[in-house]
């Protein structure tokens, strides 16, 4: 089965409302004519139901939220549920960012309470995981992406595979210019396919979309894509220029 080619753009905490209107507007425009490539922009969330309506009668163009709550509703001050980003048009949500984890300690039992929340309120997830510099200087890549892969994603329905997405992000690659070789990104993503595997079945596997993320940029994507395993990209700061996201989208 062929897998589903995907550019995702996190815009992280950036843009005043009227620059995501002019980006998605551009985006929009510029992607007229790209055929069979899933486009997700993934805004702030005040920007969600007004990036919804731009990309409603496009048939490959999606928004997503860059979080959600762990919890169905309540007094929770300052957080959002997952059934009210769908109701703004959102048909996304991403689960695991590093820097969530990082900066907001996300532990793995959140995470799984958050994709239940999302899969609840019919969001598809796209569940971002990926090693630290020191892990991967001490040969603990492998084994770190295998337990956050495992320790999360053997609590997802194997009837809903068919929406799940996943991101392999190396927290080393994030923000930083330095990217993974396309072998890295390869040699991991191979990993990553056998891994669920291991979860869910091979025939399974096959058909699961991973992105990879991390300084991929308009230069390095085309390279980063003709990799077997790597079936699109999880782009940050070079998603917040229309030029560089439709030319990482004509990278396949
Ligand atoms: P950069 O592309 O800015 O490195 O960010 C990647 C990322 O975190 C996407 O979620």
């Amino acid at each position: 089965m062929k897998r589903k080619k995907i550019v995702a753009g996190n815009w992280k905490m950036n843009l005043s409302w009227v620059e995501a209107f002019d980006l998605a507007t551009s985006i929009k425009e510029k992607s007229e004519g790209v055929a069979g490539i899933q486009k997700i922009i993934f805004p702030p969330l005040p920007y969600l139901q007004m990036l919804s309506v731009i990309v409603e009668d496009e048939a490959d163009f999606f928004v997503g939220a860059q979080n959600c709550s762990e919890h169905e509703k309540g007094a929770y001050t300052g957080e959002v549920s997952a059934e009210m980003i769908e109701s703004a048009g959102a048909s996304f949500v991403l689960v695991g960012h590093s820097e969530r984890r990082m900066y907001f300690s996300e532990t793995n039992e959140q995470l799984i309470q958050k994709i239940n929340q999302a899969l609840k309120s019919d969001l598809k997830i796209i569940f971002c995981f990926g090693e630290h510099l020191n892990e991967r200087n001490n040969n603990l890549h492998f084994e770190t992406v295998k337990q956050q892969l495992v320790e999360v994603l053997k609590h997802y329905p194997k009837e809903k595979t068919n929406e799940l997405l996943i991101a392999y992000e190396p927290v080393w690659a994030i923000g930083t210019g330095e990217t993974a070789t396309p072998a890295q990104a390869q040699e991991m993503h191979a990993f990553v396919r056998k891994t669920l595997s291991e979860i869910f079945s091979n025939e399974i596997a096959q058909t699961i979309s991973i992105l990879y993320g991390g300084s991929c940029n308009a230069q390095n994507a085309k390279e980063l894509f003709s990799c077997e395993d790597v079936d699109g990209g999880l782009i940050g700061g070079a998603s917040l220029k229309a030029e560089d996201f439709c030319i990482i989208m004509n990278s396949f």
